[in-house]
Formats: C-alpha cells, sequence, structure tokens
C-alpha cells in the first residue's frame, strides 16, 4: 500500500518505519527540514531501540522515503497518517494546530481520494475539525478553478481514529508487537471502505490473534485519553500511598509486590518514585480535565492525579533539603539519570529536570550522567534555568556514573537505567564524599543502611 506519514516524531518516525518494514511504500514529510536533512544522512533523530537498523534497511530496499515536499507526500499516500505532536496549549487543553495544519496541506495538495488517519492523540471531535480543514481547502481550489479540485468526488476523504499506544524505549516492539489496534470509523460507506482497509493494513500484526477493536471515531480518540489517565491514576496512587508508607515505617515495595499479585490489580504501572514525566501523560491529563470543564463536568480524580503528580517530583528534594539543608552552595550533588524514563533521550517534563532546577538554584553543583540523555539534558536544560547563567554553570556532566559520584555530598537516582541497578556499593562509598543515597526509583535494598549508607527512597 502507499502510505504517507505527515509529523515524524517519535511516533510517526516509527510508524512509518515499521509499516515499510511490512512491505509498504512509505513516503515521511516533516516541517522540521533539520530532521528530514538528518534521516538523508542515515540518523535518527532520538534514542529508539532497533530503529535506526529499521530505519537504514527499509531506506535501502527504497520502501521508506524522506521529503520536505509536502505535495509529493500528500500526492504519493492513498492512507495518510498525521502524526504531529499535540502539546498542552496554555489553557491546559491540547494544541491542535499541527494537527489541522497537517489537514489543511492535505486539502491543499491531494488529487485523489484518501483516508486520513489521525494518530496523534486529539480529544473527541478532532476528527470532524480535520475533515472540516481538508474540505476548506479543496473549497479554496475549487473557487479558484483548480481542475483537479472539481473533479474529486463529493467525499472524497474517510477520517479514520487509530491512536498509538506504544512506549518510548520499547516503541518499535510495541507497534510490531502492539496489545490491541483501535480502529474508529466513522459509518457510511466511506467509513466502511476506510474500516477494511485498516484491516489489510494491520492484517500483517493480527495474524496470532485478532486484536483489531473497531469502534465509532469518537470512542476511539477517546480510548487513549482513557488508557493514559488510568495509567496516570495508578501511579499517582501509588505515589500517594509511597509517602505515608514512609511516615508509617511500612516498605511500599513489599505492598506493591502484595497488591500486584491479585489478579484484579496486576503489577503494570504501581512503581513509587519521583512522578511520571514524559510527553504524553502529563499532557493528556490535562486535556482530558479541560474537556470535561467545557462539558460542565470536574474529573476530581484526575485532578488529584495530577496536583499528587506535581507535588510528587518535590517529594525527594525536600529529603534532600531535610538532611543537608535550603542552602546548598558547596555541596555536589552527583545525578544518575536525566531521561523521564529508562530507555529513551526523551526529557519533556523528567522529574530530573525538577531536581537539577531545585539543585542549582540553591547554589549547589550537580554532576549528572545519562547512558543517552545528556546530549538532549545539554539543550533543556540552560532553557529551564533561564537567564539564570551561574545556576546554569554549576551543572557538569560525567563520562560515566562512577565518575559522577567521585568527590560528591550525595548521589541522587532519577531514573530506573539498568546501569544503575546494581553499583558496587563499596566503590561507591569509597567515591562519595558522605554515604548518603537518594534513591528516587527505589532500585536499592533498604538493608544497604547496615553497610553504612544513609538511604533515603519513596516510601521506604
Ligand atoms: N511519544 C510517545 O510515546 C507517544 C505515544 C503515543 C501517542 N503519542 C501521541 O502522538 C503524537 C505525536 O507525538 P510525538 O511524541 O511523536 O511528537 P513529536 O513532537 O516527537 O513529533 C511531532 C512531529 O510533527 C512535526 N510537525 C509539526 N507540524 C507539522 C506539520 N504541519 N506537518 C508535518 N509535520 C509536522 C514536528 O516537526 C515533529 O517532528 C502526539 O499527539 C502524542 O500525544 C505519543
Amino acid at each position: 500500500m502507499n502510505i504517507t506519514v505527515l509529523g515524524i516524531g517519535y511516533v510517526g518516525l516509527v510508524t512509518g518505519t515499521c509499516l515499510a518494514e511490512i512491505g509498504n511504500d512509505v513516503v515521511c514529510f516533516d516541517v522540521d527540514r533539520e530532521k528530514i536533512d538528518l534521516l538523508g544522512s542515515g540518523r535518527t533523530p532520538f534514542h529508539e531501540r532497533d530503529l535506526p537498523e529499521l530505519v537504514a534497511r527499509n531506506v535501502g530496499f527504497a520502501r521508506l522515503r524522506f521529503t520536505t515536499d509536502v505535495a509529493e507526500a500528500v500526492h504519493h499516500g492513498d492512507v495518510i497518517f498525521i502524526a504531529t505532536g499535540t502539546p498542552a496549549d496554555q489553557d491546559g487543553s491540547a494544541d491542535l494546530q499541527y494537527v489541522l495544519a497537517a489537514a489543511h496541506s492535505i486539502g491543499e495538495h491531494m488529487q485523489g481520494e484518501k483516508i486520513v488517519v489521525q494518530k496523534s492523540t486529539v480529544p473527541v471531535g478532532t476528527a470532524d475539525k480535520v475533515r472540516m480543514a481538508i474540505a476548506e481547502e479543496l473549497q479554496k481550489r475549487k473557487g479558484a478553478g483548480d481542475p483537479v479540485a472539481a473533479r474529486l468526488p463529493a467525499t472524497p476523504i474517510a477520517v479514520v481514529s487509530n491512536p498509538e499506544f506504544l512506549k518510548e524505549g520499547a516503541a518499535v516492539d510495541d507497534f510490531m508487537r502492539p496489545d490491541r489496534i483501535v480502529i474508529g470509523t466513522e459509518p457510511g460507506p466511506a467509513g466502511e471502505r476506510a474500516r477494511a482497509l485498516m484491516g489489510q493494513l494491520y492484517a500483517p500484526f493480527n495474524r496470532q490473534r485478532d486484536r483489531i477493536l473497531h469502534m465509532d471515531v469518537g470512542s476511539a480518540e477517546f480510548t487513549k485519553y482513557a488508557a493514559n489517565a488510568m495509567l496516570a491514576t495508578r501511579i499517582s496512587f501509588m505515589n500517594e500511598l509511597a509517602n505515608l508508607a514512609g511516615e508509617l515505617g511500612v516498605d511500599i515495595e513489599q505492598v506493591r509486590k502484595g497488591i500486584g499479585a491479585d489478579p484484579r490489580i496486576g503489577y503494570g504501572f504501581l512503581y513509587a518514585g519521583v512522578g511520571y514525566g514524559g510527553s504524553c501523560f502529563p499532557k493528556d491529563v490535562q486535556a482530558l480535565v479541560h474537556t470535561a470543564a467545557g462539558h460542565g463536568q470536574r474529573l476530581r480524580i484526575l485532578e488529584a492525579v495530577r496536583a499528587v503528580n506535581d507535588a510528587q517530583k518535590h517529594v525527594l528534594v525536600d529529603k534532600i533539603v531535610g538532611r543537608f539543608g535550603a542552602d546548598l552552595r558547596d555541596r555536589t550533588f552527583a545525578l544518575w539519570g536525566l531521561s523521564f524514563k529508562p530507555n529513551t533521550d526523551d526529557m519533556r517534563e523528567a522529574p530530573s529536570r525538577v531536581m537539577v532546577k531545585a539543585l542549582v538554584e540553591r547554589g549547589a553543583e550537580v554532576v549528572a550522567y545519562d547512558p543517552i540523555a545528556m546530549p538532549e539534558a545539554r539543550r533543556v536544560l540552560p532553557q529551564d534555568l533561564g537567564a539564570n547563567v551561574a545556576a546554569a554553570s554549576r551543572v557538569r556532566y560525567a563520562d560515566s556514573p562512577m565518575q559522577a559520584v567521585r568527590g560528591a555530598d550525595a548521589l541522587v537516582v532519577m531514573t530506573e537505567w539498568k546501569a544503575f541497578k546494581s553499583p558496587n556499593f563499596a566503590a561507591l562509598k569509597g567515591a562519595l564524599k558522605q554515604a548518603v543515597i537518594f534513591d528516587g526509583r527505589n532500585l536499592y535494598d533498604p538493608a544497604i543502611r547496615g553497610q553504612g549508607f544513609e538511604y533515603f527512597a519513596i516510601g521506604r
């Protein structure tokens, strides 16, 4: 099938590449020329396991191409995926400007019937806005006497909602082996045709068992928000209980295992820590709360989920201040982990950003190490610190975890990278100025207190 992907961030690039891998002919377009140039030179713009090899292979087979020519891209695909970002707008709603800009591009350049697939996470009703944006452009073209636009049938597009559930860090695997494929189509013949074509497109991912869930467009759009809201709720629930567990002298890790064993609860997304980050949970929870407000409703659980998460990003800072005092001048902290979770270099809404800012603004030096995210950190951390050049200059980067801790007053663990899970504690103790660990991911056994460490964790 001829496929076009508009917007090649984490979702668009993985979608386009995986669809090429199973034999489709895929053209990817992005407004970011640098990204296209980078891909053209054989490099991928972000870290994602298995993706560079897959991109190279499919480019090599000429099944995957990258272009900055939007007309060529729109012309190519019978099926056009929109995978642009939907960041939070100032009022917390999903900012649809990039999605709608992509829709306008489709209307401006389409020369035949298209199936437009909405991959971005968007509020209920967005499919209609996409359809209207395309229709508006077609109308303009007809008005200007464009013969191609005039020849198009009355309903030249079907808009499908196909939200994406991949996880950064395991994105290729998630796309190739999905738990479920949600496809929302509209009623009527155009929707029926789209439903059949999407079934064909996803058939290779659907062989072992039927993973496709067909539903109406609005329900599909809503499913994505409901999924992220549920996962975020589990995390905030555990974080809130962890803070109480800490006060009660209870170990939240034991409690996690105790409740996770119940199949009605399950183990997933129950780890207590320094709060969730990333490009999805924070903005999606906020957007759903905003949608509800627009309908005169309050989503009180999700309001609390968000408030708990915002507070949780400061819990470890408070422990550090509790131990060392509010004036951290002449203190150095080793920071292990910068990305919002392991196996990605994504630092959007990462708890480490709150930590770094809090430490350097109190006068501390920070020596950070992350296996992948340091280039991204060098880009975003100075932005966080804005005009505070002095504070920004107090952030340094180490070449290894051990180099980061040498001479530091304490180790602060922010991301649960595998490389941090089983350090040589004797060497760690020798390298640190003081044997103090603030573990924001509960990686270590509290029994290390018996080895002379002052160990601060979340709810343990
Ligand atoms: N990142 C994830 O893990 C993930 C998972 C599931 C769903 N989602 C959703 O998928 C969507 C995309 O997320 P992402 O993380 O891939 O975003 P991203 O910010 O990494 O990428 C978006 C891309 O769209 C491009 N773009 C903007 N306007 C454009 C236009 N008019 N035409 C073509 N390209 C344009 C940008 O230049 C950018 O490269 C969001 O709605 C997000 O909520 C993300």
